[in-house]
């Protein structure tokens, strides 16, 4: 790895621990906001936010970021190197004080994704991966699942806090439990992607995910050997303020599902 790669890496896995230990530290008594119906931001979420900018812009000044919370869930227009945080991935679990949520980063260099980091920091597990590096928790290497059937599939969904009945998450949520193994419904897009990416669960989606929800486990599950797209099959788009996506730890079963869902994506969008 290139020597540059290697410090942005390393300051990557130092701000994750740094924000994660805040976390860690502010559960079950972190005061709550609520941002809008079942969307809500604690203390400890700004906390990170701000301790991880602020290590990372320390050692880079001239870099940029795009992370959830205020002012900075705006992607900056001109940088080239570009920082995509989420501070606290699983806020609502973590408001429960259930310990499953996440710190997720990534950095891309002009337009492409080059590292991403999530922090599971209730469990003390550290994934990360660089670009035609692999993909690696707590220093061993990972690689995703070899499933490639979907009745074989444990899944991991995410869905909005309100789901309607009629909506298109509620008929792939059905269908997914229809045809595969079983489904999880975790509350952290990243830690979904994680797992996918260490052979935990073998397919996951969601369709109301933000740059930030998807960018570190995206990288990741491309190194452990997974395939991710958008919800129709094509190119993963993190410019965009919405980032849906269908990720699948095989090729052939990220294809069984695309086919799947393709008639329901029709009738939705017809
Ligand atoms: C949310 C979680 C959830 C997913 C939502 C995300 P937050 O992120 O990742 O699992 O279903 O789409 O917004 O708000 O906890 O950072
Ligand atoms: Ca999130
Ligand atoms: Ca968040």
């Amino acid at each position: 790895m290139q020597s540059e790669m290697r410090d942005f890496l390393e300051a990557a896995k130092e701000a994750a621990w740094i924000g994660g230990k805040l976390l860690l530290e502010k559960l079950g008594n972190a005061s709550v906001s609520v941002k809008g119906p079942a969307d809500f931001v604690t203390e400890a979420d700004l906390a990170c936010q701000d301790a991880v900018v602020s290590h990372l812009s320390q050692r880079f000044p001239s870099h940029a970021f795009l992370s959830e919370e205020g002012a900075l869930a705006v992607r900056p227009s001109s940088a080239s190197h570009v920082w995509i945080l989420d501070p606290l991935d699983g806020t609502t679990n973590y408001v429960h004080q259930i310990p499953f949520f996440a710190v997720s980063l990534a950095l891309e260099i002009r337009g492409r994704l080059v590292l991403g980091v999530i922090l599971d920091p209730s469990l003390g597990e550290l994934f990360w991966a660089a670009a035609g590096e692999g993909a690696f928790l707590n220093g061993c290497s990972i690689r995703t699942s070899e499933c490639e059937a979907l009745g074989d599939a444990l899944v991991s969904i995410g869905l909005p806090a309100q789901l309607a009945r009629d909506s298109l998450d509620a008929a792939i949520m059905l269908a997914s439990a229809e045809h595969c193994q079983s489904l999880r419904r975790t509350g952290s897009a990243a830690l979904n992607l994680a797992y996918l990416a260490a052979g935990r669960h073998d397919l996951a989606w969601a369709f109301t995910t933000k740059p930030w929800d998807v960018a570190a486990g995206a990288i990741l599950l491309q190194e452990a050997g997974g395939t991710i797209s958008a919800p129709d099959g094509g190119p993963l788009d993190l410019q965009t303020h919405r980032v849906p996506y269908v990720a699948g730890a095989t090729a052939k079963l990220h294809a069984a599902f695309l086919d799947l869902v393709r008639p329901m994506l029709r009738e939705s969008s017809g």
